[in-house]
């Protein structure tokens, strides 16, 4: 029995297994509220329904105590979930002793640091149900349009993405690299079998601190024979569509209680802007708007009316502790300020952050040279004009990846496509037509300075019956991060490892 299918056994009797999430007690009743992984519901146990045993042990279920409980399934909208439990018997599993993970405020680094137990909290299991449903959602898209999932090795010989972010490790006394991509492997199996898709982990040394990068992450990375980059554009597009379509079909409860405005994700049916790299810088800096909107005025305009709202805070704050501090307050009505101070302040800590921000984004944005690659605060700018995920295309050929096909029309530009999340969140897939000219591969993995006898499989596949095609990789974490609207992508995978974290 789950508390997820109350909803079939109203007025019954109902045994749930779980854990204490909350409890208080007033005057012969405790009221708990349960969670059992599947759903949170309040159970009521009232001393003269139990044994006096049991109504002890009601009591001393203290935070996260596991516990088995029997009662009846009354229906009622005003609780979480619609359903309170009339506890007719209970039995404690073990009881948890001083919980660390408290109701109030606990720093990040503190959560990390617990994050084997706050994984159980509310809102970090809504995020882990989401992710849920986005695997899922990607495994039945590709399957459903005919692709093929095959595994990519993680021990590999030979850097993909740049000799910079490799993890190197020992291979019987070899050097081996923990994969950057599976997408090498990926080609030579579109090749047996058409379109396939690689989804497992891959490792990046990224060495520094970012609210986007983790040192290991999940990616989805198709691969299709007889495409090129405009066929990739089109399969993105109805793939993102169809993955955030699932969620707003499975996840309308944990997107209500992480907060998630849904009105951005239900835009996903609107067709994805396309841009070439050119157009975007245009609008970096700030010199085509965007519906109107002008990228570098805009950031100028919200740091000032920042300013502003600063000083309306601060004023709210002090006269609220003002009013707290008045001799004969009443105990509730001391809370409900304190309450509305303790919101204010976080309210002025997001504040704060953009205050540090904008100034930076400003920055780079002005500053932005024509033939760079897109920085993080460049994507920023970008992507805070948009309510719907974009797409980049025709990239300058040195700053992208040796694979990429160079155009043949343009050859100043690789036939690239990276994907960015509106809202200021920024890249999610990265992904291209491949270079299919085996004299112009040769050229690039001499230019980019890698190690030819490595890649001389990969060569292969321009040497017997080499084809047009294309593929991309998409960041699991960074969608997942976007989707549920997280300040930080540590939060979108069980047990983040990232510079400074490999614990626990
Ligand atoms: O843009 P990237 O580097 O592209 C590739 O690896 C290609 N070989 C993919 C392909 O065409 N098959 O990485 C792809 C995506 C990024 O867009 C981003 O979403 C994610 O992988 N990503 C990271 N996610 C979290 N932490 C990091 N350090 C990431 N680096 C890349
Ligand atoms: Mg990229």
């Amino acid at each position: 029995m789950y508390i997820k299918e109350l909803k079939n056994f109203e007025n019954k009797e109902v045994t749930l297994k779980g854990w204490v999430a909350n409890s208080r007690d007033s005057k012969g009743l405790v009221f708990i509220v349960l969670r059992d992984g599947t759903g949170v519901c309040q159970c009521v146990v009232d001393a003269t329904k139990v044994t006096e045993t049991e109504f002890a042990d009601a009591k001393r279920a203290a935070l996260e105590t596991s516990i088995n409980i029997t009662g009846t399934v009354i229906k009622d909208e005003k609780q979480i979930g619609g359903y309170e439990i009339q506890v007719n018997k209970l039995s404690l599993i073990q009881v948890s002793v001083n919980y660390p993970i408290a109701k109030k405020e606990h720093g990040v680094e503190f959560l990390m640091d617990n994050r084997h137990l706050w994984l159980r909290s509310q809102r970090q299991w809504a995020i882990m149900r989401i992710r849920n449903t986005i695997i899922f959602a990607i495994h039945k898209f590709f399957q459903g349009e005919g692709f093929v999932q095959m595994d990519a090795p993680l021990f590999t010989g030979n850097a993909v993405e740049g000799t910079s972010t490799l993890f190197e490790t020992d291979f019987y006394g070899e050097p081996a690299y923990l994969s950057q991509s599976g997408q090498l492997y990926g080609e030579a199996m579109a090749m047996a079998h058409n379109k396939i898709y690689t989804f497992g982990p891959t490792f990046r040394a990224e060495k520094s601190k970012t609210r986007r990068h983790l040192s290991e992450f999940w990616m989805i990375e198709p691969e299709m024979a007889f495409h090129d980059n405009f066929d990739n554009m089109d399969l993105i597009e109805r793939f993102l569509r169809a993955v955030v379509t699932e969620v707003l079909n499975n996840n309308r409860n944990e997107l209500k209680l992480i907060d998630r405005d849904v009105t951005i994700l239900e835009n996903i049916l609107k067709p994805f802007p396309r841009l070439t790299y050119d157009e975007a810088v245009d609008i970096i800096k700030g010199k085509v708007d965007v519906n109107g909107v002008n990228a570098i005025t805009n950031l100028e305009n919200e740091l000032e009316s920042l300013l502003g709202k600063k000083k309306e805070i601060l004023d709210e704050i002090k006269s609220r502790e003002e009013k707290i501090k008045t001799p004969g307050m009443k105990k509730g009505e001391i809370g409900f300020n304190q309450a509305k101070i303790d919101k204010l302040k976080q309210e002025l800590a997001d504040i704060e952050e953009q205050e540090r921000n904008i100034p930076n984004w400003l920055n780079s944005a002005k500053n932005f040279e024509y033939g760079n690659d897109f920085g993080g605060s460049d994507e920023t700018v970008l992507t805070r004009l948009f309510d719907v995920p974009i797409m980049v295309y025709n990239w300058p050929h040195e700053v992208k990846a040796f694979y990429l096909k160079r155009d043949p029309e343009n050859p100043r530009f690789a036939r690239g496509v990276d994907t960015l999340a509106p809202e200021g969140y920024g890249e999610i897939v990265g992904g291209g037509e491949r270079e299919t000219d085996l004299n112009l591969l040769i050229e690039k993995i001499n230019e980019h300075q890698l190690p030819m006898e490595a890649f001389e499989w990969y060569l292969d596949l321009r040497r017997y019956g080499s084809v047009p095609h294309a593929g991309f990789g998409l960041g699991l974490e960074r969608l997942v991060t976007w989707i549920c609207k997280l300040p930080h992508v540590r939060e979108s995978i069980p047990f983040p490892r990232m510079y400074g974290r490999l614990k626990p």
